[in-house]
């Protein structure tokens, strides 16, 4: 569906006397990221200007429910603008994503947060510009909830917050029902956008200037799979590969159970395609990843993991929950094993956070806490003490890199992340920032690698 909304220029008109303000605060994903930068684009486009946590009027709240820890985030934060919006009543909270996408949310927000505007799920997009103007136009309040997240919207305006890098959407939902995982129910099934729409937006981004794009799925690799004909994710890739201006080209999330060889022949026969990848674990035990419904056993991740690693200077990061339900000592050693074994450069860890709904939550648990958070920090010991490894192996080499901007920490420095997603301190000038520049690693350090442009 293409995005058209007659809104859109009855709140501009709202807004060229009013001139209110907007702020977004995103947690979570990825795709929550590049959803927002789309709810930007509505904004701008509906004549709200960007303004800044403390100066706004719209404070809009792109939520996340993947582990209890993302819902406190956001009753914390709601709490705190209470109290803004009693001193200015031309404060209004928006509150949208996959939180919102669970009714007993919705309830909860209802019930205890009186004060919020609009509520509304992921995939509303194309009834986002309506929402916003009854309530702020003529004080209609949204919350309730619409299941509107099979949505696929097209076209709609995005404000990118980078210049040199930009991520599209490829295809949204999930149909793996991993037993933790909450995705699959607040996110709806897997679409695939169209192939001439994802190349259209690379095409435009590319002649604005962006040279890295991330494309962006809950699980990418199962991308095609709900078109008639065949067409594949490797398709695409091939596809992206011949864009002018776009020098690298990365991916996330594939799942191990769907990365077959022909994806693989066309990362390694790429100039573009991102020597990293992200292959998410989970778990290194062949029972919990039958609990999990993974669909692949350690056996068949190592091998895959380790065929990955015969692409020269290729790094793998990857995704791991401890303390899923009924996990074992012995189990747990398994995923250290997995871990040792293929040497990650990257691994996100969390400790397993049951969701209400999922087949997990409702299996039983018998592991006290502190017995995760023990394990979590035995698997953080293990992956510092492997990471040196890798990083000594790139002393010396040089490596094409995207200049991303100053050192946050050194003024005289410059960043930027190797095609491996390693960080890079170097010395630049402020005319190399967007360009993609051959660097010389000089030295290594547990998070970051010193260079030389050559
Ligand atoms: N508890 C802990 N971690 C989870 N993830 C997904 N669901 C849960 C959960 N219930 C993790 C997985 C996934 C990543 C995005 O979040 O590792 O790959
Ligand atoms: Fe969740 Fe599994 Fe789908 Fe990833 S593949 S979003 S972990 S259900």
């Amino acid at each position: 569906m293409k995005f058209v909304n007659s809104y859109l220029a009855r709140m501009q008109d709202y807004n060229k006397e009013h001139k209110l303000k907007y702020y977004i605060d995103t947690m979570g994903c990825q795709m929550n990221e590049n959803d927002s930068m789309k709810y930007a684009g509505i904004l701008e486009s509906m004549g709200f200007e960007k303004g800044e946590e403390d100066n706004s009027n719209l404070y809009l709240f792109n939520t996340c429910c993947v582990r209890e820890n993302a819902e406190n985030t956001l009753f914390g934060r709601l709490g705190m603008l209470k109290k803004k919006k009693m001193q200015n009543p031309q404060t209004y909270i928006v509150i949208i994503g996959c939180l919102t996408q669970q009714q007993v949310m919705v309830d909860k927000i209802k019930k205890s947060y009186r004060f919020v505007d609009v509520i509304l799920g992921t995939g509303a997009m194309s009834i986002f510009p309506e929402k916003i103007y009854n309530a702020i136009v003529t004080n209609e309040k949204h919350l309730e909830y619409l299941d509107m997240s099979n949505a696929l919207d097209e076209d709609v305006p995005v404000v990118f917050d980078d210049k040199y890098k930009a991520s599209v959407s490829i295809i949204y939902g999930c149909n793996n029902f991993c037993t933790y995982c909450i995705v699959p129910y607040v996110r709806g099934r897997e679409r695939s956008r169209k192939p001439e729409d994802i190349i259209s937006d690379i095409q435009k981004l590319a002649k604005d200037g962006y040279k890295e794009i991330m494309l962006l799925g809950q699980n990418v690799n199962s991308y095609g799979n709900d078109f008639d004909e065949k067409y594949t994710f490797s398709m695409l890739l091939q596809e992206i590969e011949k864009i002018d201006g776009i020098e690298i080209i990365r991916f996330m999330s594939p799942h191990p159970k769907d990365f077959k060889d022909d994806l693989i022949e066309v990362i390694k026969n790429s100039k573009k395609i991102a020597r990293q990848i992200h292959l998410p674990l989970q778990s290194g035990n062949t029972e919990v990843l039958k609990k999990m419904n993974r669909k692949y056993t350690k056996e068949q991740y190592i091998e895959l993991a380790m065929k990955l690693k015969q692409i020269p200077d290729i790094s793998l990061s990857t995704d791991i929950i401890v303390g899923f339900p009924g996990e074992t000592e012995e189990q747990f050693e398994d995923t250290l094993d997995v871990v040792n074994t293929v040497k990650f450069d990257q691994i996100y860890m969390f400790i397993y956070s049951p969701r209400e709904g999922t087949v997990g939550a409702r299996m039983e648990d018998n592991t006290p806490y502190s017995q995760k958070v023990e394990r979590l920090e035995r698997l953080k010991k293990l992956y510092e003490d492997t990471l040196p490894q890798l990083n000594e192996k790139m002393v010396g080499k040089t490596y094409k890199l995207l200049v991303e901007g100053k050192s946050k920490t050194n003024d005289n420095l410059y960043t930027g992340r190797t095609s491996q997603n390693k960080v890079v301190v170097f010395e630049a000038n402020e005319e190399d920032v967007g360009k993609v520049v051959n660097i010389k690693i000089d030295s290594d350090h547990l998070w970051y690698l010193k260079g030389t442009i050559v």
